[in-house]
């Protein structure tokens, strides 16, 4: 049956009305959409856009409005109506002037965004400082370095996990980059064409703690380059999260046991009484695949689209926000189990006997001892090992002195920038602990303005609805 209903706009078909409808998923943009309304009416008002008294009663409506107490198609519909109903139309018909939903809505994904992306910055953070604390505790426990999943050569426990965070820095930095872009203001900037009626698009920036206004007013309402930035910065992200969090899957399995997972974050199996799973780990590295798909799916929906604002725009924020919300959880419970892993050194001490792993550096000795170009010297340890003689054997058949190769030798003569040895651990640890520094202290200033702008927009909102 074509049930008809009537909708804000005129009458519609119900289901059509329910598939247009983003009002669930704009509940994480309500608070953003309520200051906008704000900052909004208080422009129109210094502006005398609009009459003194409809601002004012205006203003207090907004400042009252829950979620749970609206309804309509979308969160600015039910604002709206929110509003009207509270005040009346007369007076609440006002707020809507110079606006229309398409710079509302790309104005209140945009605070939104840049809050989380400040959260996920802090997240990250942490993240890396338990990693770091772990590789300090770690640092020159020996650890076979793998390639391709096989004993390549000598590491550290600590050279291994500060891989780790020095890469989550980089996107920490993207993070950084991806907030300044996101914080601009597209208000204003009306359907398409900004407005007749003599707004102030700065003041409106201001009052809402953006950086800038997005100047072409076409290109404000049109462009999700933001999203797709941030989402794909989560990705990259996730990615590295997802590898960390599968190296620890196979590191507690039987065959490697290097670690020890923390009982709380593992579960047992239904049927076998013996299993600790790594779900947790496991869930994390499923999910980063969803945001993989989230940066797919929004590519698309913005791909072949004409320019300003179509409603396949509304598609992309549910997308944005899973792959936030995914990125938080994984941040924040891979923080807890990296605290908490115990590293086996007794297994991972074992597992580095006669690896082979000193190979390169048997090689190196040829090279600097002998005058052996390399290749020869790898083609002639690559045979013997071929044939079944151990690194010892080969040694003596050098005339080299074997305890030369000890791992905790090769480790620790590797004099090089970034590399195994205590010494450069410790130089990447202290400079990975000064950029944090610098990062930490930018994320705080980016929180302290937003904040500062905000509660003055409160404060300006109070005064006003208290003035006679
Ligand atoms: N709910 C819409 C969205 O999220 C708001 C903008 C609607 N604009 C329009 N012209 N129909 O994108």
């Amino acid at each position: 049956m074509n049930k008809k209903v009537l909708g804000e706009m005129g009458e519609v078909d119900e289901s059509a009305q329910k598939f247009l409808s983003s009002l669930e998923e704009d509940r994480w943009i309500f608070e953003a959409d309520i200051n906008v309304g704000k900052a909004h009416t208080l422009m129109l008002l210094e502006q005398d856009i609009i009459p003194k008294k409809a601002g004012k009663v205006i203003l207090k409506a907004l400042d009252e409005a829950k979620y749970s107490e609206i309804s309509g198609e979308d969160v600015h519909i039910a604002i709206e109506s929110f509003v009207k109903q509270k005040i009346g139309k007369e007076k609440g018909g006002w707020l809507h002037t110079a606006r229309s939903r398409n710079d509302e809505v790309a104005t209140c994904v945009r605070m939104r965004l840049r809050d989380e992306l400040i959260e996920i910055s802090y997240l990250i953070i942490n993240l890396i400082e338990s990693i770091q604390e772990k590789a300090e505790q770690e640092i020159d426990d020996l650890l076979p370095g793998f390639t391709h999943l096989q004993h390549a050569e000598p590491t550290t426990i600590g050279h291994h996990l500060l891989s780790y965070s020095q890469a989550l820095i980089r996107d920490l930095e993207r993070l950084i980059g991806s907030y300044k872009r996101t914080n601009r203001s597209p208000l204003g900037a009306g359907a398409l064409s900004t407005t007749t009626f003599e707004i102030d698009r700065e003041k409106t920036a201001q009052y809402l703690g953006f950086d800038d206004v997005i100047e072409n007013s076409i290109d404000a309402v049109s462009s999700r380059d933001f999203i797709i930035e941030a989402i794909s910065s989560f990705n990259n992200l996730m990615l590295i999260i997802s590898n960390l969090s599968e190296e620890l899957i196979l590191w507690n399995s039987k065959e490697f046991n290097y670690v020890d997972l923390p009982d709380e974050f593992t579960s047992t199996s239904s049927i076998m009484p013996q299993k600790k799973n790594p779900d947790i780990l496991e869930l994390i590295r499923a999910k980063s695949s969803s945001i993989e798909g989230n940066l797919v799916s929004v590519s698309g929906m913005i791909n072949s689209k004409p320019r300003a604002y179509n409603r396949d725009l509304q598609e992309i924020n549910p997308k944005l926000l899973e792959s936030i919300t995914i990125t938080k959880n994984s941040l924040q419970l891979l923080e807890k189990i990296i605290k908490k892993i115990e590293f086996n050194y007794q297994d991972i001490q074992e597992s580095l006997e006669e690896d082979n792993s000193e190979a390169s550096e048997l090689a190196n000795l040829l090279v600097r001892k002998k005058k052996m170009p390399f290749r020869e010297a790898h083609n002639q340890i690559s045979k013997l090992i071929k044939k079944g003689h151990n690194l010892k054997e080969i040694s003596q058949k050098h005339d080299i002195d074997y305890s030369e190769l000890g791992k905790d030798q090769i480790v620790s003569k590797k004099q090089n920038i970034g590399s195994t040895s205590k010494r450069y651990i410790k130089n990447n640890l202290k400079n990975q602990k000064n950029k944090i520094k610098n990062y930490y202290k930018k994320i705080m200033s980016f929180r302290k303005s937003r904040n500062k702008k905000l509660k003055k927009l409160d404060q300006k909102t109070k005064e006003m609805i208290k003035k006679q």
